[in-house]
């Protein structure tokens, strides 16, 4: 039975068992449980496939493998680990469940995805001009792999609001051990961040990954054009094969379709979607007039490509 733990994880019933084995009280039962579903992760591990990996980057990663972020270490039963001597790594090794990956004393530490080294992040700096000593607004940056990103490349600040708890946990330890002193990561909705948002104009505002998770990605765009005359945009668009399982929608005179999320965020603690059930995909030309109507007239885009999530588009837009 050297592959019974993999077919556990591979059919969609590793969550729920977790779910299972979490609210019931310890037994030998649930240690043994625990236990042979490490084995499996081992496993999985060493025949290569990457288990902490984020499934919008490969639709064959199944959305279970999305395992949870609590303390590394942590069991069912809470042990506090032998206190090791203090360094970045011992750091970043206190959270479990990474997505995102960062290179730590030259060593790649982390889950599978390379949003540290994110050629999207690079494009979208390049098409404003670079981001040096311009003060910057980050919507949902889960694990602050982009804010590093900006950071490093110069900007005078990064605001960063993340709405998903266990994310913005991640988002602290990298600005410990990136010392990121020019990023400040706030917990909360950025719909509400955007809306009540009084201070001076961001020069930028970088909002990838995150318009289709929203209910009502018009009114943040509208949000968006008070406080910014530059975003930087990735996002997923609507056609007519995605988001699956969802149906035509309006919202505030935009076409999309809308999707429903279930339980996922309550199913996976390392959660990468929204922080509402459901969400609005826009179609392309949709999103495109919304952004235009708001004022954003300069779009310069890379065009919609294929991803194994759905259609997806990169572009900068401009007042
Ligand atoms: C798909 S991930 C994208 C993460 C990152 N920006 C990237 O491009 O790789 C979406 C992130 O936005 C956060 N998020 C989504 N909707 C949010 C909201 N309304 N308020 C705050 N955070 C939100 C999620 O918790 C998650 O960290």
């Amino acid at each position: 039975m050297k592959f019974g733990p993999i077919h556990i994880i591979r059919d969609r019933t590793y969550s729920s068992l977790l779910h299972q084995i979490e609210a019931t009280k310890p037994t030998n039962e649930t240690q043994r449980l625990h236990e042979a579903l490490d084995r499996a992760r081992q496993e999985l591990q060493r025949l290569g496939l990457d288990v902490d990996a984020d499934d919008r980057f490969g639709a064959e990663i199944p959305k279970q493998l999305h395992l949870t972020p609590r303390l590394s270490g942590e069991g069912h039963e809470y042990a506090e680990p032998p206190t090791p001597a203090p360094s970045p790594l011992a750091s970043f090794n206190v959270l479990d469940g990474w997505v995102s990956q960062f290179e730590i004393n030259g060593e790649k530490v982390g889950g599978a995805v390379g949003l540290s080294t994110d050629e999207r992040i690079e494009w979208l700096m390049d098409s404003i001009g670079g981001v040096k000593r311009k003060r910057l607004l980050e919507l949902g940056p889960l694990e602050g792999a982009h804010t590093k990103m900006l950071c490093d490349a110069g900007a005078a600040s990064v605001v960063a609001v993340e709405g998903f708890r266990a994310s913005w946990l991640h988002c602290l330890v990298i600005k410990e051990i990136f010392n990121l002193e020019r990023a400040r990561f706030i917990y909360g909705d950025f719909n509400h961040y955007v809306a009540d948002y009084h201070g001076p104009p961001f020069d930028a505002v970088l909002a990838c990954g995150v318009l289709y998770h929203q209910l009502d990605p018009p009114a943040l765009i509208a949000g968006l054009s008070k406080l910014t005359k530059t975003a930087m945009v990735w996002t997923h668009v609507a056609d007519e094969a995605y988001p699956p399982d969802a149906v035509p929608a309006e919202v505030d005179g935009y076409r999309g379709r809308r999707m429903d999320y279930g339980d996922a965020r309550n199913e996976y603690r390392n959660y990468c979607g929204g922080v509402a059930q459901e969400a609005i995909w826009l179609y392309h030309d949709e999103l495109i007039r919304c952004f235009t109507e708001n004022g954003f007239n300069h779009i310069e885009s890379r065009g919609v490509t294929p991803t194994p999530a759905g259609p997806a588009v990169l572009f900068t837009a401009t007042c």
